[in-house]
């Protein structure tokens, strides 16, 4: 698709983004760019249902670009550096379920564009972290806002403070990734996850805007949201597949459309 992004997508509605920018995937602005646009792509994709995101067999990404971002004075960074910020919302707001899939180091911004994903499946040598401090600057792609909503606020401080690095154990432990699995099958289980999935119903959209939605509302105003997006599925095929399945053929039986 870009220089260093690429998307293919299979037969079961699954599309992989990879980022393939030698020899750390470091994040500059052309990445930033193309990652937006991947998220327009998939967005309008009626043939994909699920997104992994993964950087390949060695490593997910080692953050934006230092070396670019070294000459960068106040003025160009206020005008510009926002775009990594968008690009990652596009694809935290993608309306699919999307699995970033981690192999080796996840950092900085790194770490920030797998918190853009439902879930996180770790290699068992991944490492994760948000160094930025140790540069005298802060996270500032989601990394002080997602992380502490994922993790908690002390264990976000921490990361953030400290900008040390954690194996794909500790993750595991603050819920920082949801599965860890030998580095040589960690993307094929994300596909297979993100293929469950595809097969879902169109209600899944319906979820996770009511959950990422509502994370962010007072809890009256996100219940009526979830009131609404319910009574929305009743405008689907899915909704009467699903329930005319089970009414003839008892639960979990039904095969989605995904309309
Ligand atoms: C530019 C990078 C880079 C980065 C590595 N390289 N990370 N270049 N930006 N983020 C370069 C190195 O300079 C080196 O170039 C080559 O890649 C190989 O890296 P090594 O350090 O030699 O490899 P290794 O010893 O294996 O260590 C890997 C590493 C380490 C642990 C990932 O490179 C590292 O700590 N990288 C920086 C991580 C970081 O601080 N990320 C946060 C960035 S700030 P040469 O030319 O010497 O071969 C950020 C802010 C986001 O993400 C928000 C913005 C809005």
């Amino acid at each position: 698709m870009g220089e260093f992004t690429s998307i293919t997508t299979d037969d079961a509605g699954v599309a992989t983004l990879r980022l393939d920018r030698a020899p750390m995937n470091a994040l500059n602005s052309q990445v930033w760019t193309e990652l937006g646009e991947a998220a327009r792509t998939l967005t309008a994709a009626d043939d994909v249902a699920a997104v992994v995101i993964w950087g390949g067999p060695k490593i997910f990404a080692a953050g934006a670009d230092i070396k670019q971002m070294q000459g960068m004075d106040f003025q160009e960074f206020f005008s510009h550096g926002g775009g990594l910020q968008e690009s990652f919302q596009a694809l935290a707001r993608l309306p699919k379920v999307t699995i970033a899939a981690i192999n080796g180091y996840a950092l900085g911004g790194g770490c920030e564009l797998a918190l853009t994903a439902d879930f996180r499946f770790a290699a068992d040598n991944a490492k994760l972290g948000q160094p930025e401090i140790l540069l005298g600057v802060i996270p500032g792609a989601g990394g002080t806002q997602r992380l502490s909503r994922l993790v908690g606020v002390s264990k976000a401080k921490e990361m953030v403070y400290g900008g040390g690095t954690y194996d794909a154990q500790q993750c595991l432990d603050m819920g920082l990734v949801d599965q860890v699995h030998p580095a040589d099958e960690v993307y094929d289980r994300a596909v297979e996850a993100a293929r469950r999935y595809a097969g879902g119903p169109y209600a899944l959209r319906m979820a996770k805007k009511a959950i990422d939605e509502g994370a962010e509302m007072d809890l009256d105003s996100a219940l009526r949201l979830e009131t609404t997006l319910f009574t929305a599925c009743f405008a689907t095929e899915d909704r009467r597949i699903g329930m005319d399945s089970f009414v003839q053929d008892g639960p979990g039986k039904a095969v989605f459309t995904r309309r």
